[in-house]
């Protein structure tokens, strides 16, 4: 396995790997790496011959009170696992590599649905994703670039850019990774204090319960809201922040649901910034 953290490295790395005329699956990460995380290699390798990874906490995503500095960082640990996995390349840029004129001056808009949910809580988040995978796109050219459906509005948004601005890559989606008591596996996680981790399954549970009156047949949007506030209420600790249901086509809330939909929740428990979705499908 080889590590570029330069472009230049990344350059050399990637012309050994296009020599025989493989194709490249490419998975984009901030480390800290997880069964989730694993389980997109596992769909590139379905998809691609050989897979690069790339690990890069990316500033320009994080608001300024948020937790950029204390990020979970274990490179060494990541790269030891990515080996094990089979992956070819690791590209492991610094800021100063992927940012060398400090912030970048011309960003990709995400457009209104970049405002909404998490762009909500958390502006300038998605024009920095976007931003960044941009990027990472343009500087790894993979045939193939593999996104988690955990983060819902995140893959949607870059679907969106790499369709409307006409990227040459294929978006493949991975489905969400889960512990066994249904919360969904996230870097993040790591911060919850030991009495906090059985009370965050609340996120999955409201959603079960959304998705359990959707199959009984409710279409209303403000019955299904009103069954997940009240399925988050039941841990006193938990701040919701919102709990609704989108299009699948447009992430745009919709009453009634409309034939294929997504849940998403979000909200902090203690101090730890918490999301989950589910998809909704008729039949
Ligand atoms: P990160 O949070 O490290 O996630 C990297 C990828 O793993 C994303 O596509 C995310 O959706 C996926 N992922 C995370 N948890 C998952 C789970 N439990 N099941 C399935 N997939 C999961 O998302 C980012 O990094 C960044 O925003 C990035 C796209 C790298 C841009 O900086």
């Amino acid at each position: 396995m080889k590590i570029a953290h330069t472009f230049a490295e990344l350059d050399a790395a990637l012309k050994d790997m296009r020599r025989d005329g493989a194709s490249l699956g490419f998975v984009p990460t901030m480390g800290a790496l997880h069964s989730g995380h694993l389980s997109l290699l596992e769909t590139t390798r379905s998809k691609a011959e050989k897979v690069t990874v790339s690990i890069f906490v990316n500033p320009t995503q994080f608001g300024p009170k948020e937790d950029y500095r204390v990020y979970p960082r274990v490179p060494e640990k990541d790269c030891e696992l990515l080996e094990r996995e089979g992956v070819a390349l690791v590209f492991l840029p610094t800021a100063e590599q992927m940012y060398p004129a400090g912030s970048p001056l011309v960003t990709v808009d995400p457009g209104p649905v970049g405002n909404e949910f998490e762009g909500r809580s958390r502006p300038g988040h998605f024009r920095g994703v976007l931003t960044v995978v941009a990027k990472l796109l343009h500087l790894v050219q993979p045939n193939v670039a593999v996104f988690g459906q955990k983060d819902a509005q995140q893959l949607f948004l870059i679907r969106r850019m790499v369709a409307d601005l006409n990227f040459p890559v294929e978006i493949v989606e991975s489905a969400t990774v889960r512990e066994a008591d249904g919360l969904a596996m996230s870097s993040r996680n790591a911060y919850l204090k030991a009495a906090e981790r059985h009370k965050a399954t609340v996120l999955y549970r409201a959603l079960s319960e959304g998705k359990r009156l959707f199959e009984s047949g409710l279409r209303s949007l403000d019955d299904i809201h009103a069954a997940m506030r009240e399925a988050a209420r039941s841990v006193e600790e938990f701040e919701l922040d919102y709990a609704t249901a989108v299009g699948e086509s447009d992430f745009v809330e919709k009453d009634p649901l409309p034939q294929e939909a997504r849940l998403i929740i979000a909200g902090k428990l203690g101090s730890v910034r918490l999301i989950d979705n589910l998809p909704l499908r008729m039949g």
